[in-house]
């Protein structure tokens, strides 16, 4: 009996510890509050294609995508937005807690938004404003470790993977159904190139210096790189109240 005991409780604290690393990550919140604070990243993504991705599965968007329609064997003329064959990679976090919900559609988790390539924010954007305020008090720097324990992604590639890579015999190992129907059987344009589409900013968005509130791996390659090409910050329009 005690021992029966000892058991459910170990179970508990188990179940407690998991459940509590899966809240820890975070949850899709929409990018509304990224905006407060990265208004340049915000403004500038508006303009890519991830930034109007949704607008390709309506049947208004123009002669070249419904051409490319054709080509990959799909009905230029019939509305797609609440296709569930299609919607997962046009928007944030379809299927998953916080994110875009076909009978519901939040404006901001439409598109191909911040916390596709970034991580479900919920968590990392609180230590985000903590370590924003403690660095400009006292110029006190963060791991950028705690980040990503918080759910933030700086990886990338396998985020990228998961929409662009997605169909049979890409060679990535996470594939699963729905596949994309543009893939490089419809048209060679379509393989997907890490390396070169990162750096594409009309796709992405336009990078901005960061003053190094955060530090240390991991960073990726490129981060350097885009940091010494970035433009001047852009003021926040409030600071981002929880
Ligand atoms: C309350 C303000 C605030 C909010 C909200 C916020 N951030 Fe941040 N974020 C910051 C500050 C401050 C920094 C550090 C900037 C610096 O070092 O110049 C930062 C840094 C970053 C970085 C760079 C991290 C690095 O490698 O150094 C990324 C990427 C980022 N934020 C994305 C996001 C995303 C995506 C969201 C929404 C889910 C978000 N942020 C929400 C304030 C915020
Ligand atoms: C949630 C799914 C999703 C994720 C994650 C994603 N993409 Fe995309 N990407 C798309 C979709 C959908 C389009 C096409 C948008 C359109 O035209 O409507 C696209 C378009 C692009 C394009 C433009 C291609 C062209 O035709 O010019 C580039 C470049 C790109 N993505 C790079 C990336 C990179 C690099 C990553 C990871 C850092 C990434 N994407 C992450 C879904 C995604
Ligand atoms: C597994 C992810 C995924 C699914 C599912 C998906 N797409 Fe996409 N879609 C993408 C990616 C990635 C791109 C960008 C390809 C590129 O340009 O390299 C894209 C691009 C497009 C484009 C623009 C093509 C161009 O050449 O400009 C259209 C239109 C589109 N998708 C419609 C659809 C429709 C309709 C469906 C459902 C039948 C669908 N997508 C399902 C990932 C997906
Ligand atoms: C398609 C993927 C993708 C999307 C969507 C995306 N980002 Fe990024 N973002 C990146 C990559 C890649 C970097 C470069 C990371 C580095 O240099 O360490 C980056 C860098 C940043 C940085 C660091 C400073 C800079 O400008 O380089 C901030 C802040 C940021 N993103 C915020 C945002 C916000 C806010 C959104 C939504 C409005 C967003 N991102 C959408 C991929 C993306």
């Amino acid at each position: 009996m005690k021992q029966r005991m000892v058991f459910a409780f170990v179970a508990a604290a188990v179940f407690l510890a998991v459940a509590g690393t899966a809240s820890a990550q975070g949850t899709f919140e929409g990018r509304k509050k990224c905006y407060n604070c990265h208004k340049g990243e915000g403004e500038s993504w508006e303009k890519t294609l991830h930034g109007k991705a949704m607008e390709s599965l309506k049947p208004t968007r123009g002669k070249k995508k419904d051409e490319a329609m054709v080509k990959a064997k799909l009905d230029p003329k019939k509305d797609y937005t609440k296709d569930k064959e299609c919607v997962g990679c046009h928007v944030d976090g379809f299927g998953e807690e916080g994110g875009y919900v076909i009978e519901e559609p939040d404006k901001f988790v439409t598109n191909v938004g911040c916390e596709s390539c970034h991580g479900a924010g919920s968590a990392y954007r609180k230590i985000h404003r903590k370590a924003g305020e403690a660095f400009e008090k006292s110029g006190k720097t963060m791991a950028r470790e705690r980040l990503v324990e918080a759910g933030q992604d700086f990886e990338f590639q396998e985020k990228c993977n998961a929409c662009h890579l997605n169909y049979e015999g890409s060679g990535w190992k996470g594939v699963k159904k729905p596949y994309t129907p543009f893939t490089p059987k419809v048209d060679k344009k379509y393989a997907f190139d890490f390396e070169k589409y990162v750096r594409n900013d009309k796709a992405m968005h336009e990078h901005f210096k960061l003053e190094g509130t955060f530090t240390g791996p991991p960073m990726p390659k490129f981060h350097e790189e885009f940091q010494k090409t970035a433009k001047p910050a852009v003021k926040a329009d409030k600071d981002g109240e929880d």
